[in-house]
C-alpha cells in the first residue's frame, strides 16, 4: 500500500479509523471524509504515526456537492484515488415497520444507499479516468437477512449488495475492482447504539442476547474488518469483482 491514496467516508467512525491507521501503517495516504468534524479532527489527532500522510474533510455523503467536493479536494491534495473505501452509514431507530416514521426510513436510504450511490458516481469517474482503482463498499450481515425492527437498515444493506454487483460489472472493462465488506456486529458506537436502543440503559443485557447469536461468542473488532479490506484493495484480490466478503464470527454460516 506504500503511496496509495486512499479515501474513506465515515473516516471518523469505528471501522473507517480502524481502517485508515491499516492503510497508514502501510505506508498509504489516507483522506478521512465524515459528516462529524469534531469526530474528524479527534481521529486526525489520533492517527499521529505520520501526519503529512493525512486529510480530513467534512462532507454529507447525501448532498451531490459535498461528494464532487471531497473527489476534487482528494485528487488535488493527494494527485489521484487509488482505493475507495465507501463505507458511512447509519442503523437508525430500532422500530417495527408499524412504527417506523417515513422520515426516519428516508434518512437511512438516504446515507446507506444514495451515499453510496453518489460515491460510486463520482469516484469511479475519477477512477475511469486515472484508468484504475479498486472500491470496497460497506454492506452488512444485513445484505443477505431480515431483522424484525430494523427493515430501514435491512432495506439498506440488500441496495448495497445489488449496487456492488451492479457496479462491479460496470467497472471490470475499465480494470477497476468493485466489492463490499459485510461485516456483523462489529464493536463500534454503531453497535453500541443498538444495544442502547434495545435495552435503554442496559447496553450490556442486549449485548450479551446479540453474542449468543454468534457463532464465535464474541464481538468483531474494527481492526478485523480493516483486515479483509486491505486484502480486497490489493493486488492479491485481482480477480475478486462484486464480491461480498462476511467478516461476521460465523453468522452467516448459521
Ligand atoms: N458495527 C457493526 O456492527 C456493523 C456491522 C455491519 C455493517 N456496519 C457498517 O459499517 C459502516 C461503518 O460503521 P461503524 O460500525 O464504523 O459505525 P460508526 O457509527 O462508528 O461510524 C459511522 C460513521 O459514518 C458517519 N456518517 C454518518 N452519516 C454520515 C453522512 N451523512 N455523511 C458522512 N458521514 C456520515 C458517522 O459520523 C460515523 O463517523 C456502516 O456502513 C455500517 O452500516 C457496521
Amino acid at each position: 500500500m506504500q503511496d496509495k491514496v486512499v479515501l474513506i467516508t465515515g473516516g471518523a467512525g469505528g471501522i473507517g479509523q480502524a481502517t485508515a491507521k491499516l492503510f497508514l501503517d502501510q505506508g498509504a495516504k489516507v483522506v478521512l471524509v465524515d459528516i462529524n468534524e469534531s469526530s474528524l479532527e479527534k481521529a486526525m489527532q489520533s492517527l499521529t504515526s505520520n501526519p503529512e500522510n493525512v486529510a480530513i474533510i467534512q462532507a454529507d455523503v447525501t448532498n451531490e456537492s459535498d461528494v464532487k467536493n471531497y473527489v476534487q479536494e482528494t485528487v488535488s491534495h493527494f494527485g489521484r484515488i487509488d482505493v475507495f473505501f465507501n463505507n458511512a452509514g447509519i442503523n437508525g431507530p430500532v422500530a417495527e415497520i408499524t412504527d417506523l416514521e417515513k422520515d426516519a426510513f428516508e434518512q437511512i436510504m438516504s446515507i446507506n444507499v444514495t451515499g453510496v450511490f453518489l460515491g460510486l458516481k463520482h469516484v469511479l469517474a475519477q477512477m475511469k479516468e486515472q484508468g484504475h482503482g479498486r472500491i470496497i463498499n460497506t454492506a452488512s450481515n444485513a445484505a443477505y437477512i431480515g431483522s424484525a425492527g430494523m427493515v430501514g437498515y435491512i432495506a439498506s444493506k440488500h441496495a448495497v449488495a445489488g449496487i456492488t454487483k451492479t457496479a462491479a460489472l460496470e467497472a471490470a472493462p475499465a480494470g477497476i475492482r468493485v466489492n463490499a465488506v459485510a461485516p456483523a456486529a462489529i464493536d463500534t458506537q454503531m453497535l453500541a447504539d443498538i444495544q442502547n436502543n434495545l435495552t435503554p440503559g442496559e447496553p450490556e443485557k442486549s449485548g450479551e442476547a446479540i453474542k449468543q447469536g454468534i457463532p464465535v461468542g464474541r464481538f468483531g473488532t474494527p481492526e478485523e474488518v480493516a483486515q479483509i479490506v486491505r486484502f480486497l484493495a490489493s493486488d492479491e484480490a485481482s480477480f475478486v469483482h462484486g464480491a461480498l466478503y462476511n467478516v461476521d464470527g460465523g453468522m452467516q454460516a448459521d
